[in-house]
C-alpha cells in the first residue's frame, strides 16, 4: 500500500495516522483490541466507552498502550451519560492524557473547551450542518459529519452523500464522512465530497477483534443493506426518543406500525440476558457483546445499510488493507 498522496490527507498528520480511516468508538464493542489492531494497521482508533465506568477507561487506555505506541482516542456520549459518570470519565482520559476525545450528538461547547484545555484533540461526531458549524466555532479539530445510513444511534435525518459535501464546505477543519463508508470506493467518494477521510463502525464490527459477539458479526455479514430499520424501541439507558440503526429483529417486526415515540420509562424491566452479573433488558441499547449470556435474537444488532457491503468476517488490519487497496485501485481506474 502506498504513503503517497491523495489518500495521505492533512488529517493523518493530525491524527498520526498513515491512512484517513477512523474506527468508531462503538460503546461496548470497540475496546482494546480492536484499537490496537487498528491503530497497528495505519488507520485510526477510537474506544467506545460509552457510560464505561473510570476503571474500565483507564484499564482499555493501558491495554492499548501496551500493545502500540500509536495515537487513538475514546469517544463518550454527554446525552446519553448522568452528568456525574460523564465527570469521572472525563477525570480518567485527561489523566491518561489521551491524544483524543470523539463526542456524539448534540454540540457541548463546554466539553471541547474543556478537552482542549486538557491537552486533547477533539473530534466531533454530528448529523446536521448547524451542529458541525457549532462544532467548529467552539474550536473541535475535526467534524465526523454521519449520514442518516449510519449505524447505531443516529442524529440527523439527510443522507451522506447530500450533507457531506455541504458540511465539509462550510467548514475549514478538517471533515470525515460517516455512515455508508465501508470500503475503498467509498473512501474516494468521501474525498470527492470534500471530506479528508471516513469514520466506519459496521466494517470494523465485523472484525475479529471487535467485541461484538459473533451473532452479532454474523447477522451483520448475513444482511441486506434493506435489512436495517430505524426506530426508538431499544431505548433503555438512552433518554427518550433517540433514533437508532439496528437490524430488524422480532421486536421491530412487532413494533412495525409504532417504531418512534418511546422513552426507558415505557418498558417495564424485562432480564432477557447478562453481561456478566449485569443484567440485560428488552428494549435497552445493549447490544449483543462476546462476554453476554441470554437472548440475543432480541437485542438490538446495530448495523448500518453498509451491512450489504460487508461480506464476511477479517481481521480488522484487513479490513482497513481492503479499503485501501481498493481505494487505489479506484483512483489509478479514474486517472486513466
Ligand atoms: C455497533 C455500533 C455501536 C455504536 N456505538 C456508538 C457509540 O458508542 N458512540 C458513537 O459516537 N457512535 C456510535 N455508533 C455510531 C458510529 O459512530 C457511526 O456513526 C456509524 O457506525 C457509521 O455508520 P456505519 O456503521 O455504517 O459505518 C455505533 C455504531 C455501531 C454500528
Amino acid at each position: 500500500m502506498s504513503e503517497g498522496p491523495p489518500l495521505r490527507t492533512p488529517v493523518c498528520a493530525l491524527l498520526g495516522c498513515r491512512y484517513p480511516v477512523v474506527s468508531a468508538g462503538m460503546g461496548g464493542v470497540a475496546r482494546a483490541e480492536l484499537v490496537v489492531a487498528v491503530v497497528n494497521a495505519g488507520g485510526y482508533g477510537l474506544l467506545g466507552m460509552v457510560r464505561e465506568s473510570p476503571e474500565l477507561i483507564a484499564k482499555e487506555i493501558a491495554a492499548v498502550r501496551e500493545r502500540s505506541d500509536r495515537p487513538f482516542g475514546v469517544n463518550l456520549i454527554p446525552y446519553g451519560t448522568d452528568p456525574a459518570l460523564l465527570a469521572e470519565e472525563l477525570a480518567a482520559c485527561y489523566a491518561a492524557r489521551v491524544h483524543s476525545l470523539c463526542f456524539f450528538w448534540e454540540v457541548r461547547p463546554d466539553l471541547i473547551r474543556q478537552a482542549k484545555a486538557a491537552g486533547c484533540k477533539v473530534l466531533y461526531q454530528v448529523g446536521r450542518l448547524r451542529d458541525a458549524i457549532a462544532a467548529e466555532a467552539a474550536g473541535a479539530d475535526v467534524v465526523i459529519c454521519q449520514g442518516v445510513e449510519a449505524g447505531g444511534h443516529v442524529h440527523g435525518s439527510v443522507s451522506s452523500l447530500v450533507l457531506l459535501p455541504q458540511v465539509a464546505s462550510a467548514l475549514r477543519i478538517p471533515v470525515l464522512g460517516s455512515g455508508g463508508f465501508a470500503t475503498g470506493s467509498g473512501l474516494v467518494a468521501a474525498l470527492a465530497l470534500g471530506a479528508q477521510g471516513i469514520h466506519c463502525g459496521t466494517a470494523f464490527l465485523a472484525t475479529d477483534e471487535s467485541f461484538a459477539h459473533d451473532f452479532h458479526k454474523r447477522r451483520v455479514v448475513e444482511a441486506g443493506s434493506e435489512e436495517t430499520v430505524q426506530s426508538d424501541v431499544f431505548t433503555i439507558n438512552w433518554p427518550a426518543r433517540s433514533p437508532v440503526r439496528t437490524l430488524e429483529n422480532s421486536i421491530t417486526r412487532a413494533y412495525h406500525d409504532r417504531l418512534w415515540g418511546h422513552g426507558p420509562d415505557d418498558f417495564a424491566r424485562d432480564v432477557i440476558g447478562h453481561e456478566e452479573q449485569r443484567p440485560i433488558y428488552r428494549f435497552s441499547t445493549d447490544s449483543p457483546l462476546r462476554n453476554m449470556t441470554g437472548d440475543f435474537e432480541v437485542m438490538p444488532a446495530f448495523a448500518g445499510q453498509t451491512c450489504g457491503l460487508i461480506e464476511d468476517v477479517c481481521s480488522a488490519g484487513e479490513r482497513l488493507e481492503r479499503i485501501i487497496r481498493e481505494a487505489e485501485t479506484v483512483l489509478a481506474r479514474l486517472a486513466a
